[in-house]
């Protein structure tokens, strides 16, 4: 009887079982009531006592060893199945597609790196504004006209506090908070309410800037927007300024470019005038520096502000502002790779 066992021990050792239907087999053949080790434990029991002990040591040997197989095959097998169910090939390589950047961020952060080459900071606010923030302190009179000409978004029916409407807000705590010199520019949101169409919306973006100290003049904010241009457009192209009126500048212009698809010939794109509006600008009001706690017999000062949908659409020929909001996957691929 022990050879028999010794050969069933050398037989549970060599058992490799690879499907949990041969370790199934193994489970009924040895540990079953009805297995080899319920009959081997009968047969001992007849054995004499001193048999019985040397046997017994043997027979539990062979109990442990087909229970440890038993055992960690059952884990192992039950695992493969595990990662089978789940159909997962992890040898593929992963997703190559990492999303891109918005096309109006990829603008922005290039607006930013422009001006910051020629010492401007960021500054931000808040896209709640008080009227002393978005109007008063900027000149734009109680009352007066000037104000429709941006269609304010008032929270809760509270005239005194609304959705600001141009970043210049954010350069009236930029003045109340610092004095000169300062040159820095305001990115951010804005809103109007305007009818959504091709070429209107209600929320965009702007980048504004502004530059305070003794002795700046009109040169310096055209040299300065020259320069602009010139770096987000190309090196060809041409500035133009026309007179135009903002409460909060005097005197004020409009700033175009010369046309980024025809270089100034004209087309369909400038309307077969050669120029394309991009901003408006001008020499700080001295009211304005008076308001913020500036001494305007000291500094004198420059402001311009921009839309960064439409230097987007100038600069990637795009002819539709409402897709900038439509989260189309398709649009929005296209600028993958871009910072
Ligand atoms: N704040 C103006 C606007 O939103 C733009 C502007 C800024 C004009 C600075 C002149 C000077 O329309």
């Amino acid at each position: 009887m022990q050879e028999k066992i010794k050969n069933l021990i050398h037989d549970v050792e060599g058992f490799i079982p690879s499907t949990e239907e041969q370790l199934e087999e193994f489970r009924l053949k040895y540990l079953s009531k009805k297995g080899i080790l319920s009959d081997l434990f009968l047969e001992m029991k007849e054995a004499s006592p001193e048999q019985k002990k040397d046997l017994g040591k043997i027979l539990n040997e062979l109990k442990n060893k087909a229970e440890e197989k038993y055992a960690s095959f059952k884990e192992s097998l039950e695992g493969s199945k595990l990662e089978v169910a789940t159909d997962m090939d992890l040898t593929l390589p992963s997703s190559s597609y990492l999303g891109s950047r918005h096309p109006i961020s990829i603008v922005r952060n290039e607006i930013v790196e422009i001006f910051s080459r020629i010492g401007f900071t960021v500054s931000e606010g808040p896209e709640i504004e008080d009227d002393w923030h978005n109007f008063s302190a900027l000149n734009f009179p109680e009352e007066h006209p000037a104000r429709d000409m941006q269609d304010t978004f008032f929270i809760q029916k509270d005239p005194d506090i609304a959705l600001r409407t141009h970043t210049s807000s954010v350069q009236v705590r930029v003045m109340e908070s610092s004095q000169p010199p300062i040159r820095t520019i305001s990115p951010g949101r804005v809103f109007r309410n305007e009818a959504i169409s091709a070429r209107a919306h209600c929320i965009f973006h702007q980048v504004e800037g502004l530059c305070i100290d003794e002795d700046i003049s009109f040169a310096d904010l055209k040299q300065t927007l020259l320069y602009f241009a010139r770096e987000m457009f190309g090196e060809d192209t041409k500035i133009r300024l026309r007179p135009s009126y903002f409460p909060f500048t005097e005197p004020s212009a409009e700033m175009d470019i010369s046309c980024t698809l025809c270089g100034g010939k004209g087309c369909n794109i400038c309307k077969y005038t050669g120029w394309t509006e991009i901003m408006g600008c001008g020499m700080v009001d001295p009211n304005v520096l008076k308001n913020c706690h500036i001494n305007p017999l000291i500094y004198t000062g420059f402001a311009f502000g921009m839309g960064i949908e439409r230097i987007t659409m100038l600069k990637y020929q795009i002819n539709d502002l409402r897709i900038y909001f439509e989260n189309d996957i398709r649009f929005l691929r296209q600028f993958s790779g871009m910072i």
